[in-house]
This record gives structure tokens, sequence and C-alpha cells, in this order.
């Protein structure tokens, strides 16, 4: 398989791309002519262009689409309409005729479509899934996941320019970048969301930005369940990876609070007392996913705690062996939907707004 990369954040793709045996990736599209010679000479690709139509013009069987947003669902529907396969960057579109247009695109084109969503392939996450698929939880109810990550050092340049993250992640109201939160849970849970109800604190920290500094969505799961999703780009802290929490009939799981702090996890029955959590370490060794001990030290070195090295190696081993990507078109629209249609929610003072199921598209 011959890939193709446009944007820069495609780099984070590279390992996890190649990690799967005929995978070559050929040429990289930038519209920087610094950022892209650079990429090019890191990764050792020989081929590079500023112009996007020019890459899908080239003998390339797959494209990794990492550019801004706003870009995600105009350059997939192309790559797809030349027959090329998907990898696209979070979220999938930014509205929702975008995401009709994408899962048009998707349906009528031969190719694979896969969205990157890189948390659910992380460690921790990925031994809660096998947890949580292997029913050690119980039946699952009820999850919290959250977004908080001071991104002022991205939305504003060296010089102090505004980037497309004021407009699109920070410059409109709702849950605009839910997806590394949204993704592991319905991962977890293996559902998708009803309906979504969306407030905010108001904006207090930035007062440049439309964003409220708090967004919360609450997102009703089509078999009754129900998970918190909170996103935060703005407030002043620290940035923390995981901040999830997952309850069952039979056993919960916090994540730790912190970098560096543990997991933790309480299963009835297992669990050493009914009154004290267990380090979610003491389940590693049972849950770690096959990939995750095979690869591990690999990805570790990589970015996002490993998951981006795992979303890319999860698309290729999808395309080479004709296998059903993990996040495909229906999955990528389960995660990018909610928080799409959170924007009708919180303009309208937080009445719930149904999501609609691709599926039935
Ligand atoms: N999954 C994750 O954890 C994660 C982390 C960071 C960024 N992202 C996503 O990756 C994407 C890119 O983010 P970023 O931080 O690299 O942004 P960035 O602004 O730092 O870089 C964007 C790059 O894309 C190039 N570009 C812009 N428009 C282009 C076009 N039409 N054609 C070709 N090149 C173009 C720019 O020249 C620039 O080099 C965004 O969608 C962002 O949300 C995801």
């Amino acid at each position: 398989m011959r890939v193709g990369i446009v944007g820069k954040r495609g780099g984070a793709f590279v390992s996890g791309l190649r990690s799967v045996p005929g995978v070559d990736i050929v040429a990289v599209c930038d519209l920087d002519l610094a950022t892209r010679t650079a990429f090019a000479e890191r990764h050792g690709i020989e081929s590079q262009t500023d112009d996007f139509r020019r890459l899908l013009d080239a003998d390339i069987d797959a494209i990794a689409v990492a550019t801004p947003m706003q870009f995600h669902a105009e350059q997939s529907i192309a790559a797809l309409e030349a027959g090329k396969h998907v990898v696209s960057e979070v979220t999938a579109a930014v509205s929702l005729d975008e995401c009709q247009r994408v899962v048009a695109a998707a349906r009528r084109s031969s190719a694979t479509y896969m969205m990157a969503e890189n948390y659910c392939f992380s460690r921790s996450n990925a031994i809660v899934g096998e947890m949580a698929r292997r029913g050690v939880f119980g039946d699952l109810y009820y999850a919290e996941g959250a977004y908080i990550h001071d991104c002022h050092h991205v939305q504003y340049d060296a010089a102090g320019n505004p980037t497309w993250r004021t407009i699109w992640q920070v410059g409109s109201r709702g849950c605009t970048y839910g997806t590394h939160s949204l993704g592991p849970v319905l991962t977890w849970i293996d559902d998708r969301v009803a309906s979504v109800t969306c407030h905010g604190s108001g904006v207090h920290s930035e007062q440049r930005h439309i964003q409220d500094d708090v967004t919360v969505m609450l997102c009703q799961l089509a078999r009754g369940g129900l998970a918190d999703i909170r996103l935060d780009m703005q407030s002043r802290r620290p940035h923390n990876m995981t901040h999830y929490a997952l309850q069952g009939t039979r056993g919960a799981y916090l994540s730790g609070r912190h970098p560096g702090e543990s997991g933790l996890v309480w299963i009835d029955g297992r669990s050493p007392s009914r009154e004290t959590w267990e380090p979610l370490d003491a389940y590693r060794d049972e849950f770690t996913p096959l990939e995750w001990r095979e690869y591990g030290a690999q990805a570790a070195a990589t970015g996002h705690g490993g998951g981006d090295f795992f979303a890319a190696r999860a698309f290729a081993l999808s395309v080479t062996t004709g296998t059903t990507p993990p996040i495909g078109i229906d999955r990528a629209m389960d995660f990018t939907l909610p928080g799409v249609l959170s924007a009708q929610s919180i303009a309208s003072g937080g009445v719930p707004v149904a999501v609609p199921d691709s599926r039935e598209w």
C-alpha cells in the first residue's frame, strides 16, 4: 500500500503505518514549504507537493488526512471519490451536512475509510476496553470522558495571531472536539448516542473565544445508558490525557486525574475489599490486548501514549488484510455527530437534540 500524507500532523502516523509489512509512505502534501521539506527529510519521503489535487493524482493507494479539522471532510471525500483509502484525523467533519456527504462518499467508494481516534488505542483505554469486552464490569450503563487541555499555545501562533483552532475548536459553542472523550467511552459501552443535551459555564478565562470555558454534553445512549462528556480547551491548568470513568453492574473504573497517577478499578467479588480500589495495573497482565503486548514498546515511544501508532497500524492492517477497520465510517459518525448536534442543544438552552444514526442514511 502506497500512502500519501496531507498535513504535518500525519507524522504521528508514520511509525504505525510502517509497522505493517508492504506499507510505503511515498508522498507528503503541506501548504508550507519549510514544513513539508522538513517532514520529507525527517521521514525519508521522496515526493512532496503543496497541491492536494496533485497528491490525489499521484501513484498512491491511500491518504492520511491530517490537515486542520475544517478540511477533513472535503479531503476525505475527494480521496474516496478517487478510490483512495482514507485514514482521517479527528473529527471526521465539522457540520451535519459534511457528515452526510462523507458518509455518502464512503458508501459509494470501494475504498476503506477509518477515523484515527487515537485515544481509543492508548494503553490504559485499551486495557479497560478489553475488561469491558470480557464482561468484567458487568452491564455498562454510565461513563465520563473529559478533554481538559489548555490549548492557548496552539490557538495563537508565535506572533500572537489566531490559528484555525480559534474558529473551529473554540470559535463556537458546543462540544466541537469531543471524540477523544466520547470515542473510548462508546467503544467500552459498545453503544451510540441517541440524543444530546449541552450546557456551558460561560466564558471567563479567554474573552476572545466564543466557546464556554467548560462545555458539558450529556449523551443519552441508544440502549439507555448515559455518558457525561466535558470539553475544556482554555482553562488554565496542566493537561491530563486520561480523564475517564466507567460504571457497570459489577464494577467500575476511574482514570488517573493527573499524569503519572494510576487508574483505579473495583470489581465485585474479585477486588479484595468492598471499600478499596485497586490499581488498574493489577489487571494489566490479564487484560493487555495482544497488539499492545507485541508492539507496546515501539508504540509507547510515539505520540499520545501509543495511541497514534495503533490507530495508524489498525488502518494499515485493515486495508492490507481486507478487514473492517475498528473505526469505520459509521463509528466515525457515532463519535463525531453528538458534538455536531450539541451546538443546536446549547444554542437552545440545553434542550435534548436527537442524534441521527448514519446507518439509516
Ligand atoms: N488526534 C490527536 O491527538 C491530535 C493531536 C493534534 C492535532 N490533531 C488534529 O490534527 C489536525 C492538524 O492539527 P495540527 O496541530 O497539525 O495543526 P497545525 O495548524 O499545527 O498544522 C496544520 C498543517 O496543515 C497544513 N495545511 C493547512 N491546510 C492545508 C491544506 N489545505 N492542504 C495541505 N496542507 C494544509 C499547514 O500548512 C500546517 O503545516 C487537526 O485536525 C487537529 O485537530 C489531532
